[in-house]
């Protein structure tokens, strides 16, 4: 957020320099279920932006201190691979993705029907392959898709948009240059069934009327991204039409395994 409105980001027909409009996504692509080994999985794309979520568990709590009597906890882990941004980026958790994992873990305990479970863990991977602005929005939104592809019960299905300010206009789903050169920027994670705001920070500032507007566009935005993830979910179920589809087949045995 450098907050340089003298960049100009959005041309004289309201025009950014992706191509969008202001109250537009970048275009979206969510799949359910990508990953065998994982109890629930999901990849989503959003613009340039490649994440993919793993869940694991319900599964026993350690260490044990850490389990709780009445529910299960979530934890979540977000994780930016070395390679998904320009300058490489150092491995192991620092002090960004500890954040970005804590307040996604804090937002999924809060859907889940984590009673249900009692003295487990709820592990969710979030790994970021490549990064182009929005990514805890982006993991936040695959991680809702494949806790729900592990069928665990959930109050409802979160999407997570990023809305911001760029060159005194509010926008909707920041890319990396508005992010850098913008002048505010606000991530939203909502849940659509309830209307309640799961997750929301600020970066930049915002006069009462943009805030006001920009919410409003992430929540209409948050309820196509939340079309799209149950989409995702109707795909990898195929209960589209009412059809079942027929369970994945196990991959041909490795023929130099006997040998
Ligand atoms: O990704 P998100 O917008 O949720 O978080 P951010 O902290 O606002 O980061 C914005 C963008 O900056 C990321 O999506 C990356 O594209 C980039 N970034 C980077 O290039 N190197 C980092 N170590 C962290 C972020």
């Amino acid at each position: 957020m450098g907050g340089n409105s003298d960049m100009k980001l959005i041309d004289e027909n309201g025009i950014r320099i992706d191509g969008r409009k202001v109250d537009e996504l970048r275009p979206i692509k969510i799949e359910a279920g990508v990953l065998k080994s994982a109890d629930g999985s999901a990849y989503v794309e959003i613009g340039k932006n490649k994440v993919l979520a793993a869940v694991y568990g319900p599964r026993e709590c350690h260490p044990r201190h850490m389990q709780n009597p009445a529910k299960a906890i979530v934890q979540c882990k977000y994780n930016m691979i070395s390679f998904s941004v320009s300058d490489r980026k150092r491995p192991g958790p620092d002090r960004r993705s500890v954040e970005i994992s804590k307040l996604i873990s804090e937002a999924m305990e809060y859907v889940v029907f984590t009673e249900n479970y009692p003295r487990t863990s709820i592990d969710v991977y979030i790994e970021v392959l490549q990064a182009n602005a929005g990514t805890r929005c982006a993991g936040l939104t695959a991680a809702a898709v494949a806790l729900a592809d592990a069928g665990i019960p959930m109050k409802d299905i979160v999407p997570a948009v990023a809305v911001g300010k760029v060159n005194d206009q509010v926008v909707l789903d920041l890319n990396k240059e508005e992010d850098n050169y913008g002048q505010a920027d606000l991530p939203i994670a909502m849940i659509p069934r309830t209307g309640e705001v799961l997750l929301m920070q600020m970066d930049g500032h915002l006069t009462q009327a943009e805030f006001d507007k920009a919410l409003e566009m992430g929540v209409k935005a948050c309820h196509e991204i939340y079309e799209l993830q149950k989409d995702a979910l109707r795909r990898r179920y195929a209960i589209v039409n009412g059809e079942t589809e027929e369970e994945p087949k196990e991959p041909a045995e490795d023929v130099n395994e006997e040998a």
